[in-house]
């Protein structure tokens, strides 16, 4: 195997709709930071054949994809210092993950809680029959809507990271499962080929968890759009969301227990000024929620009018976007072939 001279830390985002404020805090920025820190070899990618197991438009996802890459870059993502790249312009994924699949017990996948969330239970039904004892078989009407991509995912995300011997992986602890499954296959494929494969350890660092701005018992997310702010949201739209943000009961900027919708707009303030959230509560002290919350708007408008002028910028300039890719996945693919190469010799395949 060969030795890395600084670790090697690898992840993607899946290019489905616009980013929000949440995958912003809890993601990007944390990627910007660790490519500024400069101990890690960093490799970050556009995660477009994942996204193909939601529904999709087909005449969206090259706009999708420009957008987040543009996401990318204007938070700060940059190509001399990382490597930049989009998942389907590197083939070693997909053939990587079809080897992977040939060792994934069926059992590990289906008790993945993302594929259960999305909606993939695979549920089993006893009938029982005098004769024959009982028999398990899978509820069909439970799953005739779920693709065999959802089920697969986890293994699609154990090659993008397997490819590269990424030793650490920042990811929120949702996919945590994810990255325990790739630990998982790299150990058994190690033992039963070859010492083929790096085993990745998650990189945790403590990152806001951005909630609804409508209903803060909810995590901002893109399939409730009515609660979140884009990270691309003109001023005017930020103004009428924040304005519109649900608030606790009372009138006092301070965060408390029973203070939810306020603890996660003082996290938000926070996070985009700098400053503790007990500094911010000083700042407020004896003022409204609405001397607040006008505070907190020109702090987002601010924060983010650099980052808008930039994307929109690289918006209008497709072949910068097309280049940058391109020029990153030639890169990822030299690392990613000479990886699937050692896999498929592992493996007895080729001649
Ligand atoms: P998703 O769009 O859910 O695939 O998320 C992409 C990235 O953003 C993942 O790393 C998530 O952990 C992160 N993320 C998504 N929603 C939030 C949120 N509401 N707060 C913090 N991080 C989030
Ligand atoms: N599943 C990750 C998410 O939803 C995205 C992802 C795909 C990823 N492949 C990856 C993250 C490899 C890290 C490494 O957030």
């Amino acid at each position: 195997m060969e030795k890395l001279r600084i670790p090697r830390l690898v992840s993607g985002i899946q290019p489905s709709g616009r980013l929000h404020i949440g995958n912003y805090l809890g993601a990007l920025k944390n990627f910007v930071n660790l490519q500024e820190e400069g101990g890690y070899d960093c490799l970050f990618f556009v995660a477009d054949l994942h996204s193909l197991t939601e529904d999709f438009d087909p005449q969206k996802k090259r706009e999708q994809i420009f957008s987040l890459t543009a996401d990318f870059l204007a938070a700060g993502l940059d190509p001399k210092k990382s490597t930049i790249f989009l998942q389907s312009l590197v083939p070693a994924h997909s053939e990587l993950m079809w080897m992977l699949n040939t060792i994934t017990p069926m059992g590990e996948l289906s008790r993945m809680t993302q594929f259960k969330d999305k909606g993939g239970v695979l549920r089993m039904v006893s009938t029982y029959t005098a004769k024959e004892g009982t028999l398990n078989i899978p509820d069909e009407r439970q799953n005739s809507e779920t693709n065999v991509g959802l089920f697969d995912y986890p293994v699609l995300m154990a090659a993008d990271i397997l490819l590269y011997s990424a030793g650490v992986v920042p990811v929120g602890n949702d996919q945590d499962q994810h990255l325990e499954l790739t630990r998982t296959l790299a150990r058994k494929f190690n033992r039963k080929f070859d010492e083929v494969f790096v085993e990745p350890k998650p990189l945790h660092t403590p990152l806001p968890r951005v909630m609804s701005l409508d209903d803060p018992s909810k995590k901002m997310s893109k399939s409730r759009p009515e609660g979140c702010l884009f990270v691309d949201d003109e001023p005017e739209a930020i103004e009428k969301k924040i304005k519109r943000a649900v608030t606790d009961s009372g009138s006092e900027v301070k965060g408390g227990q029973d203070k939810p919708a306020l603890n996660n707009l003082l996290s938000i303030y926070s996070n985009l000024s700098g400053k503790s959230i007990k500094e911010v509560e000083v700042e407020f002290s004896g003022r409204g929620y609405a001397d607040f919350k006008k505070s907190m708007t020109e702090v987002i408008c601010e924060y983010f009018e650099n980052f808008r002028n930039t994307k929109a910028k690289l918006m209008n300039k497709p072949s910068t976007l097309t280049k940058i890719l391109e020029e990153g996945s030639a890169k990822a693919s030299k690392l990613a072939n000479k990886k699937l190469a050692e896999a498929k010799s592992a493996m007895g395949l080729g001649l």
